[in-house]
């Protein structure tokens, strides 16, 4: 273990720098509320004061919202927060009008106002909710949570199972979070990449487990910009579903690049041995740092259990012929060291100045922000293919609405189903689905402060 170094509190320089009517709400007195207001959080050592947050129910993260494949979950939104907001339901494969996308799929819902969601889970695995609107600036106040659907079929058993919400927070010197949201130069580079690391809102997040303990630990990339390489010391294993989508066969664990947005279901053991701990760690250059540790307490099993089999697969269509699909491209240009001089916004061509003035630093295929017309329209049960051209100087995450797709592979071989994928800079990704879900979806960087200026774009399935 090379230079393995628990985090550090850093002092960073800070760096300065609305769509259809909202239905009626027609809750009974027993809708469960997921209210959004301000609270405090413990996320810095004791020696910071707490830090002022905003949450779901005023925690972060959120409450784990829970049920069983096929269930529905039933939730009056209610906003308390000082700005509109929304909850958009990541990853989950949604009627439209659910989605939460403020201007899209529903209006903004103003403070002290409430919105009804209600959704079937068609498939299990692990899914998080955040808001859609300002995305940038209410994630990065901790609006965030998991959403875990358990499958109706026989998953793999395990000991323990837990939701490990990572969060890259970008805090003050009185652990406050630092403003600043959307500024000019982390739009431009990387995001709002943060100072200190959280799993589940506590900056030293550990457990005690039994030697040869079998978990799944379900790991959901929550943080703005911040891409986790993940690796484990005293734990081996398996990652058996990406995205909330179980892999055909289960993967040995060895790195994992989680990119904001995505998810990995890990099953592992711990074999670390007793009075040691078993630790997860990002690596970033030369540096690891631990985000999350277990502490082997005593023995426990005798021998290591054997491999797992893959969970139940999800009901996703098969793609059709990838010769007849639809095609659709687009070309990611933009941000710091991207040469991009112009681009249309609003309907018009403007100016790198001009753009850059409107906060607008990116373009998918020569225009900023979501365009009039949709990239495509497909009709119900489609193949769909499109391919990304990252043409910046930049890694990006990029996540569609409403569906999971596959990477095509350069061979043709197909990747597994995902919600976001990451695509380094100068890198061309070629992505399909079945479009079998109707309505208007997004299709954007989950980068927040790269969508909020300007990548961003959308399909529409009739
Ligand atoms: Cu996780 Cu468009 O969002
Ligand atoms: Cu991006």
């Amino acid at each position: 273990m090379s230079s393995l170094t628990r985090r550090q509190f850093h002092h960073l320089a800070i760096g300065i720098a609305a769509g259809a009517t909202l239905p009626k709400v027609t809750r009974s007195e027993t809708t469960p509320i997921l209210r959004a207001c301000e609270g405090t959080a413990r996320l810095a050592p004791s020696k910071y004061p707490e830090t002022k947050i905003w949450g779901y129910n005023g925690i972060v993260p959120g409450p784990v919202l829970r049920a069983r494949q096929g269930e529905r979950i039933e939730r009056v939104f209610l906003n308390d927060l000082p700005q509109a907001s929304s909850v958009h339901w990541h990853g989950i494969r949604i009627e439209n009008a659910m989605d939460g996308v403020v201007g899209m799929t529903q209006s903004a819902v103003p403070p002290g106002a409430e919105f009804l969601y209600d959704f079937a889970l068609r498939d299990a695995g692990t899914y998080w909710y955040h808001p859609h609107n300002r995305t940038h600036e209410q994630m990065a106040r901790g609006l965030y949570g998991a959403l875990i659907v358990d499958e109706r079929a026989d998953a793999p058993v395990v000991d323990r199972d837990e939701v490990l919400l990572i969060d890259d927070w970008r805090l003050n010197d009185k652990a406050q979070i630092a403003d600043g949201f959307g500024n000019i130069h982390d739009s431009s580079h990387a995001g709002r990449i943060g100072n200190w690391i959280t799993v589940n809102g506590d900056g030293g997040w550990s457990r005690e487990v039994t030697r040869l303990t079998r978990m799944r630990l379900r790991l959901v990339n929550a943080a703005n910009a911040r891409i986790f390489m993940i690796e484990v010391h005293g734990l081996e294993g398996w990652v058996v579903a990406l995205d909330g989508m179980p892999l055909e066969t289960p993967q040995s664990l060895d790195k994992l690049a989680l990119a904001p947005a995505q998810r990995a279901d890990l099953i592992v053991d711990v074999i670390a041995d007793e009075g040691e701990e078993a630790l997860i760690v990002s690596r970033e250059r030369a540096d690891s740092y631990a985000i999350a540790s277990f502490t082997v307490l005593e023995a426990g099993r005798e021998a290591r259990l054997t491999k797992p089999d893959a969970l139940p697969l999800n009901p996703i269509p098969a793609l059709g012929s990838l010769k007849t699909a639809t095609r659709a491209e687009i070309r990611m240009e933009g941000g710091a060291m991207g040469g991009m001089r112009k681009a249309m916004m609003g309907g018009q061509v403007t100016g790198i100045r001009d753009l850059a003035a409107a906060g607008k630093i990116w373009a998918f295929n020569g225009t900023v922000d979501r365009s009039d017309a949709p990239l495509v329209e497909a009709s119900l049960g489609e193949t769909v293919r499109i391919a990304m051209i990252n043409d910046t100087a930049w890694p990006h995450g990029m996540h569609l609405h409403g569906h999971h797709f596959r990477r095509i592979g350069r061979d043709g071989a197909l990747g597994p189903l995902r919600d976001t994928i990451l695509m380094n800079r100068g890198e061309t990704v070629e992505i399909a689905f079945v479009a079998d879900n109707p309505g208007d979806w997004l299709l954007h960087c989950h980068m927040l402060e790269h969508s909020a200026s300007g990548m961003m774009t959308w399909l529409r399935v009739t």
